[in-house]
């Protein structure tokens, strides 16, 4: 029997949501992960630091009875984002980050920017206190195809950017591209990148081939097979710039199963048997600790969690729900599409 243990990993992109949903879906997280992210894409969004601090509130609250858990928080950049409020944020201790959503690219993104040079100030002041900006990197023009996205952002604004505010510490957010891979790998020690769990896993194919699978379509969607072998080879390569972000994106089926389905898969309850079984596969499983437990607190500059988590490997697959049930309506749990032997040890 094979056993692993970690430092109790962090999930440095999370979509928590708000009310009932949040209440079903945070001991999904919490039973596994001592923090994530929290990204702040709630209806109305979560802007200044007085936002965040009350969802900080609404989510301690529901977390189950005994658990230790701590939500990083996020404000959403606005071309109104006032700069003397993100300082105080970050000076709180509360807000780890800014989330940068191009205006359109995603769900809940119409608040989001349409003309960087209107937030420099914001992005001035976050560079000079060393406050990471998270991106969501896509660009959003009608006549760019969606798979080229990524790929484009990079080149019309993430580099040009960067450039501009040399000193600004970005997180890539959820990449999907060999460029994307490229890009971060190249961009010194104010650049990283997350992977989410699904996108080491699922190609374009599993979405549309054979039939639509609602349940595998996100954004960034997930690209050809050359991008996922790229991110599977960037997530096991031991490299401090990338680490797991899993954006586990809840919506009720009857939204994903919808003439215009929104976007996410919902990967908190599975996702350390997943990753295990992609490590293992990249005969990497050694690499699993950081990408999961270490690279993202050095970027993030937090200490390592003192707790630990130990996976072992069975010989009966694992058995998770099909669909966690809220309030407002079930969330189906991905599917590999494959049996996963690395159980979670409670
Ligand atoms: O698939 C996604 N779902 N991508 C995002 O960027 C947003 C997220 C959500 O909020 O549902
Ligand atoms: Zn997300």
């Amino acid at each position: 029997m094979q056993r692993i243990i970690l430092p109790r990993p962090d999930d440095w992109h999370l979509h928590l949501r708000d009310g009932a949903m949040l209440q079903a879906v945070l001991p999904e997280t919490a039973r596994h992960f001592a923090r994530a992210i929290i990204m702040p894409n709630l209806v109305p969004p979560v802007v200044t630091l007085a936002d965040a601090a009350g969802y900080r509130e609404r989510i301690l609250a529901a977390l189950p009875e005994g658990t230790a858990f701590e939500p990083l928080m996020t404000l959403y950049l606005t071309e109104g984002t006032d700069p003397a409020d993100v300082e105080r944020a970050a000076g709180s201790g509360l807000v780890k980050g800014v989330k940068l959503y191009p205006a359109g690219a995603t769900t809940n993104s119409q608040s989001g920017v349409r003309d960087l040079d209107r937030v420099m100030p914001v992005l001035e002041a976050m560079a000079r206190i060393g406050l990471p900006l998270c991106v969501h990197g896509e660009v959003t023009s009608a006549e760019v195809d969606i798979f080229d996205r990524e790929a484009v952002f990079i080149d019309r604004v993430l580099a040009p950017l960067r450039r501009r505010l040399p000193e600004l510490r970005v997180v890539m957010e959820h990449i999907t591209t060999e460029e994307g891979v490229a890009y971060a790998a190249e961009g010194g020690d104010t650049l990283a990148a997350t992977i989410t769990t699904h996108h080491l896993i699922i190609n374009r194919n599993h979405i549309l081939a054979g039939g639509i699978k609602p349940h595998y379509y996100c954004l960034p969607v997930a690209k050809r097979e050359k991008h996922r072998l790229a991110l599977r080879k960037a997530a096991t390569s031991g490299s401090p710039r990338y680490f797991l972000g899993t954006d586990s994106a809840p919506h009720v089926d009857a939204l994903k199963e919808h003439a215009c389905g929104c976007a996410g898969c919902f990967t908190a309850t599975n996702t350390l048997s997943l990753l295990a079984h992609v490590f293992e596969e990249e005969g990497a499983l050694d690499k699993l600790e950081g990408f999961a437990s270490r690279n993202g607190p050095a970027f993030y500059r937090l200490p390592v969690n003192t707790g630990t988590i130990a996976l072992e490997k069975r010989a009966e697959p694992c058995v998770w729900p099909a669909k966690i049930i809220s309030e407002v309506g079930p969330v189906t749990v991905f599917d590999p599409g494959f049996p996963v032997h690395w159980h979670v040890l409670p």
